[in-house]
């Protein structure tokens, strides 16, 4: 072995990747350089030592600010500025100004589905895939504004091949091709507990996809931002593969974020109780970001307000609207950086030596987007409604899992028919899914809607 390789490996406590280059085949060999070539090994230094500097000594607690949020929810706002701020959304539907931005490059280990999860069939009557609701959402759009708004697709290098083939096999779901852009986000090596770098399966360091937060870099280096920038696209909403309910490019949203001159917006709706796990978007040492849940003292996490409201209620959905130019000023700041958060997991690699896989407990690196709210200027917090914008897909069973969605997609779609049936009665249990291309909220539901003779389960409107 080269010594120049072994002292640099050496330098770095990665001698081991020595014994494993020795036992390699040639090919495998320069597979696995080349995968070391492309590490920052000192950036992986730091973010072990800090790992290690968080075990050795106890934290110093944050200071948790909430915020004040723009809310319709409790009719504390006038319907005149609602109207408003929906007019200058669809203002902006209109002329073609906003982006769709879908990231779907995550793992979906806890819902254990083979595949992207955007594959995964989620309607209650048609069994559509998430994939297929947001492209008939995004066609809807289209329909209702004149304009498609192009649809950008975040994928990771494990789910990437797989995710174009689903799109292409089901023809776009309608869509022009040329209205979806993908994009792959990067990855990063997971580290041992011991600091070392992990031979995964394949005989490659073993490298995990770097979080939602690896959206920003994501946009700047596949050219999507400029890309924008040619079509006169300044804004983007952000949206998560897992919430079938999101409201995809929410006038509302649009206006609210577009009037303030916000740089990132964020959806939040209320925490249903103290103990919720959720991440509440607030300000942490002065900041705006989100404060994850286990940072949160009981003390803190119970407290209420004058009007009996808890103190962090602000929950959040991860729904965002992202200026472009924003993105593009983060992008080309050299010291702009989104910290690292950890999470210790099961990551399956090579043994040393009898090169059997096995199982250790390895330490993964993520970027998470709402940190990007530390560097808005200016921001706006909307709060809507969760049982009509947010119910995602994260376990297989039981609190956020496709049972739960698919009950919250009949739940909507009920209050749809019940507020404009006149003479049929709604059968108790109904099974209703209405197509994103029949309405896509209660109003033009009311408005298209033609009652028929009988409504009997499963009813579908399309
Ligand atoms: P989650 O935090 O739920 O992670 O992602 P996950 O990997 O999908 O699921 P688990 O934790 O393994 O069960 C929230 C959203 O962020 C996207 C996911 O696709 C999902 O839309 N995401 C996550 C990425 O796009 N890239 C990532 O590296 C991580």
């Amino acid at each position: 072995m080269n010594t120049e390789i072994s002292d640099f490996l050496r330098k770095f406590n990665q001698e081991h990747i020595l014994r494993h280059l020795d036992l390699m085949t040639d090919r495998e060999r320069i597979g696995l350089l080349s995968d070391i070539e492309q590490i920052d090994f000192r950036h992986l230094a730091e973010l072990y030592e800090s790992y290690r500097l968080d075990l050795s000594k106890k934290n110093r607690k944050k200071i948790f600010q909430e915020i004040e949020v723009l809310s319709f929810c409790r009719g504390e706002v006038s319907e005149k500025y609602r109207k408003r701020l929906c007019c200058l959304g669809e203002d902006y539907l209109m002329q073609g100004k906003v982006a769709i931005f879908l990231v779907a490059g995550g793992q979906g280990t806890r819902l254990g589905f083979n595949g992207p999860k955007g594959c995964y069939a989620i309607s209650p009557v048609k069994n559509k895939t998430l994939f297929q609701l947001f492209a008939e959402n995004i066609r809807a759009l289209k329909n209702r504004y004149g304009k498609c708004p192009k649809w950008y697709i975040m994928t990771s290098c494990e789910n990437s091949g797989e995710t174009r083939s689903f799109f292409e096999k089901s023809n776009f779901f309608g869509l022009e091709r040329d209205s979806i852009c993908f994009l792959i986000q990067k990855q990063i090596p997971a580290l041992d507990l011991n600091g070392r770098l992990i031979i995964s399966r394949d005989k490659k360091i073993f490298k995990n996809p770097d979080g939602h937060g690896g959206a920003i870099r994501a946009l700047f280096d596949s050219g999507a931002l400029q890309e924008m920038a040619r079509e006169g696209i300044d804004e983007i909403f952000y949206f998560q593969v897992d919430n079938p309910l999101a409201k995809i490019a929410d006038p509302l949203f649009i206006g609210a974020h577009v009037e303030h001159n916000a740089e990132m917006s964020s959806k939040v709706v209320n925490k249903e109780n103290a103990d919720e796990r959720v991440g509440i978007i607030g300000r942490v040492d002065g900041k705006l970001g989100c404060i994850e849940y286990s940072e949160l003292s009981q003390k803190e996490a119970q407290e209420r307000r004058s009007d009996g409201s808890l103190r962090f209620r602000s929950a959040n959905i991860a729904i965002h609207m992202l200026n472009r130019n924003f993105v593009e000023k983060l992008n080309r700041d050299k010291n702009f950086r989104l910290p690292y958060h950890r999470a210790i997991k099961e990551i399956e690699c090579l043994d040393v030596n009898g090169h059997l896989p096995r199982k250790i407990q390895g330490i993964k690196f993520e970027l998470f987007i709402f940190d990007a709210l530390g560097f808005a200027e200016r921001s706006v917090s909307l709060e809507v409604p969760r049982n009509e914008e947010f119910s995602p897909v994260k376990n297989r069973t039981g609190a956020d899992s496709p049972e739960t969605a698919r009950r919250a997609m009949i739940n909507i779609h009920t209050k749809w028919l019940k507020s404009s049936v006149k003479l049929s009665s709604i059968p108790e249990n109904l099974v209703v899914e209405v197509s994103p291309l029949y309405a896509l909220d209660e109003e033009m539901f009311k408005e298209k809607f033609i009652e028929p003779p009988q409504i009997s389960s499963p009813f579908y409107l399309e």
